[in-house]
């Protein structure tokens, strides 16, 4: 489904992804796990096309999308959901919603909010009037709004309470029962062995580590100095 080899990113003259070689196959759950500042984020920008790589390659359902331009990118079936939320403070949430829509999908306002009971509670409010929590549920629900075949989401459960880590697991459970495929990064590695197929290991702007569920738990001991855990 996405696939990129030997990818190349440069903030100015800043080299940071030194050679980023990860596949996500379809239907499933991979994550993209290593300590702060090691490039996951700068590998989800690259993807979008935010920070767009200078050399490598990448394909997206067997296509290249190097160079393409972000709102291609999403068109083509990419959805993000960024660290910092980027939720429309003076729109409501159903404004933030049906902003980022995109017809042609079986995604819409009732469905998110039957994936979100949360949200529909709060359809009036103000983006700055959301939690934490309801800030990263509108985030997601505003990124399925875009039909995404495919979704990234960085730093999924980031500064929420154990309860509502909780339901964003769920959440993700349910959106790849729809067949999407996700690309995930957290902290969370006792959740994620349980929750992704596969995982990757960044170490300053590489992957160094790839494997099942079942391998990162295998050496985990091993592996902790990578991941801070
Ligand atoms: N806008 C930017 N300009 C220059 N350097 C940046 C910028 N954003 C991130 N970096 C640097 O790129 C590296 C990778 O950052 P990032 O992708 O955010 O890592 P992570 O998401 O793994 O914490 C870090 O060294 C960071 O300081
Ligand atoms: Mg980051």
């Amino acid at each position: 489904m996405l696939e990129l080899n030997d990818v190349h990113t440069y903030y100015g003259s800043s080299h940071v992804l030194h050679g980023v070689t990860l596949r996500v196959e379809e239907g499933q759950v991979t994550t993209l796990l290593g300590r702060n500042g090691m490039g996951k984020t700068t590998t989800l920008r690259t993807i979008m096309g935010l920070t767009p790589a200078r050399d490598g390659t990448i394909r997206f359902r067997g296509q290249s999308i190097m160079g393409s331009r972000p709102h291609r990118i999403a068109r083509m079936g990419i959805g993000y959901v960024p660290e910092e939320r980027e939720i429309f403070p003076n729109l409501t949430v159903v404004e933030n919603l049906v902003m980022a829509a995109r017809p042609k999908g079986s995604w819409n306002l009732a469905r998110v909010f039957t994936l979100f009971p949360r949200l529909a509670e709060r359809r009036r409010h103000w983006g700055s009037q959301l939690s934490g929590g309801e800030a990263q549920m509108l985030a997601i629900g505003r990124a399925l709004m875009t039909q995404p075949r495919l979704l990234l989401m960085d730093e999924a459960t980031e500064g929420l309470s154990p309860l509502l880590r909780k339901e964003i697991w769920r959440v993700i459970g349910e959106i790849r029962a729809e067949g999407i495929s996700i690309l995930l990064v957290d902290k969370n590695i006792k959740a994620l062995i349980e929750l992704a197929d596969r995982h990757y290991i960044m170490t300053k702007g590489r992957t160094t580590f790839e494997g099942s569920s079942a391998d990162l738990s295998d050496n985990l001991e091993k592996l902790k100095q990578t991941l801070a855990v």
